[in-house]
């Protein structure tokens, strides 16, 4: 793209102001571009379809609960909207210029999932050859999501309990205490309350989390969603893959209302999409 242009011989502070110009340019361009993804995100309830009565009743929770920074504790099957709620939750608080920060408790072992949530000072452990914030720090003023939260290890859920009660935390190997004003967020498809009694879920723990507890049922117990969610996806799917698709078939909906949808959502997402794609 042709900003500006010189002619020569060069004058030097000519080509500054020009080269000054280009950057704020580019620098407005960014700002504009952050501000239209915020809004395009922004109040994302609508993003989450449901007209069941469970899923009305959802949206009356979320509406009282985002605002607060109370922790809250999205459960249901794979699939059924948990990191959705969780965005929406942020989005719709008064913490949404701030960080939402998303960690995979499950996807890493005990060791780099502590360092990856509370960081490490430099010489830790092995390997820790400099110093590393961890996720806990940039979330701070915003919202961290933990995702998998029945996957943490007890030693790991008691650092974690530490921080919710005192709003503090250590590096790894450090002795500086940081205080981080963070809201959590847990989400897991797991059974706590059956994992406390198994010993590997702290109960104190779950109650901390737990403030506000939000369960999404599997996708078989609220059908009457089905046919406003089919449409939406098969609208989206037909608008990515460039399909003209006016509408489906009804039998469609019969079939999808009959099926019982063991991945939740996703899957109903994922059949639609592969449905639009082989579809001429
Ligand atoms: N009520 C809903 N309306 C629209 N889209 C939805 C709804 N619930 C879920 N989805 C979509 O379904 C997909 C799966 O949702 P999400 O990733 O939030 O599920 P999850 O419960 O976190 O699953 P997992 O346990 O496997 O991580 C996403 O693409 C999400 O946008
Ligand atoms: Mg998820």
């Amino acid at each position: 793209m042709v900003i500006d242009y010189i002619t020569k011989p060069v004058d030097i502070e000519e080509l500054k102001l020009i080269i000054d110009k280009a950057l704020d340019l580019r620098q407005l361009r960014e700002e504009n571009e952050q501000l239209r993804n915020r809004l395009q995100e922004r109040f994302s309830f609508d993003k989450i379809i449901g007209n069941s009565p469970v899923m009305q009743e959802m949206f009356n929770t979320l509406a009282l609960v985002a605002p607060s920074d109370a922790t809250v504790l999205v459960t249901g099957e794979s699939g059924t909207g948990k990191e959705l709620i969780a965005n929406a939750l942020h989005e719709n608080s008064k913490r949404h210029d701030f960080p939402f920060i998303k960690i995979n408790c499950a996807a890493l072992h005990e060791n780099l999932l502590e360092s990856e949530l509370f960081g490490h000072e430099q010489g830790a452990f092995t390997g820790a050859t400099s110093q590393r914030k961890g996720r806990f720090e940039p979330a701070h003023q915003g919202t961290l999501f933990l995702d998998e939260i029945g996957d943490l290890s007890l030693t790991t859920q008691a650092k974690i309990l530490r921080v919710l009660q005192e709003g503090e935390l250590e590096r790894l190997g450090g002795n500086q205490t940081i205080s981080v004003d963070v809201r959590l967020v847990a989400a897991t498809h797991k059974d706590l309350q059956a994992m406390i009694q198994e010993s590997t879920f702290r109960q104190d723990l779950f109650f901390r989390l737990s403030v506000v507890p939000v369960h999404l049922p599997p996708l078989r117990e609220r059908s009457t969603d089905i046919p406003d969610l089919s449409r939406h996806f098969f609208q989206k799917h037909a608008i990515k893959n460039r399909k003209d698709i006016k509408r489906f078939h009804p039998e469609v909906l019969n079939i999808f209302m009959r099926y019982n949808w063991p991945g939740n959502i996703r899957e109903l997402e994922n059949t639609i999409e592969r449905v639009v794609i082989l579809c001429w």
